[in-house]
This record gives structure tokens, C-alpha cells and sequence, in this order.
């Protein structure tokens, strides 16, 4: 397939796990890719130059105003515009109680999941509402749906996005731009293997979580790529504002 032959794509967060193989599917039907993280972006974008794609890896934080700005004039410059954007970097940020959370953590965790999401959405809008081309699909989670006790600060960025998605869908569509959020369950990337090993007993807590979902197992970046790579195509004309949960069940038990 094809679907993205012509079309500038921006990934944040794509050097690796969703972000990478969001990028890497996005590539691969000829989308030009644009990845932005914080390090490793020429890796990854060599990754999927050497898979006979096109990439592009910029450094950028993604919570700092100067540098989204600056990053995204770059991409205007060389490629003149972002038609598909997809808001993917993200950080687990604070666990535990509350009562433990400290305000520096929460808004360190809010500058990347939440205000990564609106200074990136801000950078080409414009000109997407004003030629009416453009596809925005915003990575949130499984835990912007339901809560658990020990992620509060993550729960609601996420939640923030969920409903950002919406109020921005609600904005633009009119005008022929659409904007989604995926809702993912458990995926096995680092992050996740990183939370399992932090337990003392990496097996058990990923057996663990793989049994919180009905289907017996966690989710692969893979599966999320192709549901981003479904919203962002032409094959998706009637869907914006949706939040689309890909959870191995979990939020319908
Ligand atoms: N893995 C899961 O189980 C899961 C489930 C649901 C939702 N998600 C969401 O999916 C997204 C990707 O998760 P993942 O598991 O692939 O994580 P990951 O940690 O494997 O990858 C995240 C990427 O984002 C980048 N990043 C972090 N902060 C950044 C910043 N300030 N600016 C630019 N890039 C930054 C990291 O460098 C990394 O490359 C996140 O938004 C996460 O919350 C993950």
C-alpha cells in the first residue's frame, strides 16, 4: 500500500517503541517521516532509510516551546508543510501515592504529555484548517479511560488528551482536518519493561499484566502502528473526535 505516497509525516517521540514503529509504518507506505525525540533520532531515521523508507530525525523536546517551533520551521522549510501528525512521546513521570507526588514531577510529566501534545498540534494547524489537508492522531492509553492507585499524575494528562482530541476535533473538522486518539493497553516496549524489572521480578509482573487483558497477553508496537497508520489514511474519512481503544479487552471487562 501506498497511502501515505506524498505526504509529510511527523512522529514525535519516534526513535523508539510505538513512536518507532508508528514511524517505520508510516514509511513504509511512503510517507517522508519525520522523527522527533529527544536522542537517537538519526538511528532511528537510518533504520527506516536503510528499509528503502524516508526519514528525517530532529532533536526536540517536545514540552519546549522555543524548540517545537523552531523544529517544525525546519520541516516547513524543506518539505513546506506536516500532513500527518502524530503526538506520540510521552513518560510514565511520578508513581505511587499522591500524597508522594511532587509538584516539580507533576509538571514535568504535564510539560511532556500534555503540553508536548498542544505546542506540536499548534505548530501546522493553520495551515492544515486553511488548504483543509492534514490528519492529527494523538497516542494516549488505556489510563486516559480508567484509573488505577498508583499513576494519578500520568491518568490525567492522559485524560487531558483524550478530551483535547475532542475539542480540537470539534474545532477543525469542518474544515477537513481530522484528529483521533488511539487508546492503547499494555505494550511491551521498554518503558514497560522497565516498570517489570523495577519489581524485583520482571517475569512475574509482565505475566501479571499480560493477564489483565482478556486476549492473555500484552500488546505489540506493531498493532498500534497499523491502527495510527489506519486514522491518519484516506481509508478513515468519517472518523474524528474518537477516542479508539486498543486494549486486548481490558476496558470491557
Ligand atoms: N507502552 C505502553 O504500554 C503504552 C500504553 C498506552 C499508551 N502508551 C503511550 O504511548 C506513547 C509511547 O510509549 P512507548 O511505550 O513507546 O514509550 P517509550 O518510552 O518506549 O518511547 C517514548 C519515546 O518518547 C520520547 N520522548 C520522551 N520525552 C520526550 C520529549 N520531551 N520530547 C521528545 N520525545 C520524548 C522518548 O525518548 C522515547 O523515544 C507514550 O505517549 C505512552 O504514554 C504506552
Amino acid at each position: 500500500m501506498t497511502r501515505f505516497q506524498d505526504r509529510v509525516c511527523v512522529v514525535t517521540g519516534g526513535a523508539m517503541g510505538i513512536g518507532e514503529a508508528a514511524a517505520g509504518g508510516l514509511a513504509a507506505e511512503r510517507g517522508a517521516v519525520m522523527i522527533l525525540d529527544l536522542t537517537f533520532t538519526q538511528a532511528a531515521a537510518d533504520r527506516i532509510n536503510s528499509a528503502s523508507g524516508f526519514a528525517e530525525g530532529y532533536a526536540c523536546d517536545v514540552s519546549d516551546e522555543a524548540a517545537v517551533r523552531d523544529v517544525f520551521a525546519q520541516i516547513k522549510l524543506h518539505h513546506g508543510r506536516v500532513d500527518v501528525l502524530v503526538n506520540n512521546a510521552g513518560i510514565t513521570g511520578p508513581q505511587g501515592p499522591v500524597e508522594t507526588v511532587s509538584l516539580a514531577d507533576w509538571r514535568a510529566l504535564m510539560a511532556v504529555n500534555l503540553d508536548g501534545v498542544f505546542l506540536c498540534t499548534r505548530e501546522d494547524i493553520d495551515r492544515m484548517i486553511t488548504t483543509g489537508r492534514g490528519v492529527i492522531v494523538n497516542v494516549c492509553g488505556l489510563y486516559g479511560l480508567v484509573g488505577s492507585p498508583d499513576a494519578a499524575a500520568y491518568h490525567a494528562s492522559k485524560e487531558a488528551v483524550r478530551l483535547f482530541t475532542k475539542a480540537t476535533a470539534l474545532q477543525v473538522t469542518c474544515h477537513g482536518v481530522r484528529v483521533n486518539s488511539v487508546h492503547p493497553g499494555f505494550i511491551g516496549t521498554l518503558v514497560v519493561e522497565a516498570f517489570a524489572d523495577a519489581s524485583g521480578q520482571p517475569d512475574a509482573a509482565l505475566q501479571a499484566l499480560a493477564a489483565r487483558h482478556p486476549v492473555g497477553r500484552l500488546g505489540r508496537s506493531e498493532e498500534v502502528a497499523s491502527v495510527i497508520a489506519f486514522l491518519a489514511s484516506d481509508d478513515a474519512p468519517f472518523m474524528t473526535g474518537a477516542e479508539v481503544v486498543m486494549d486486548g479487552g481490558y476496558t470491557a471487562q
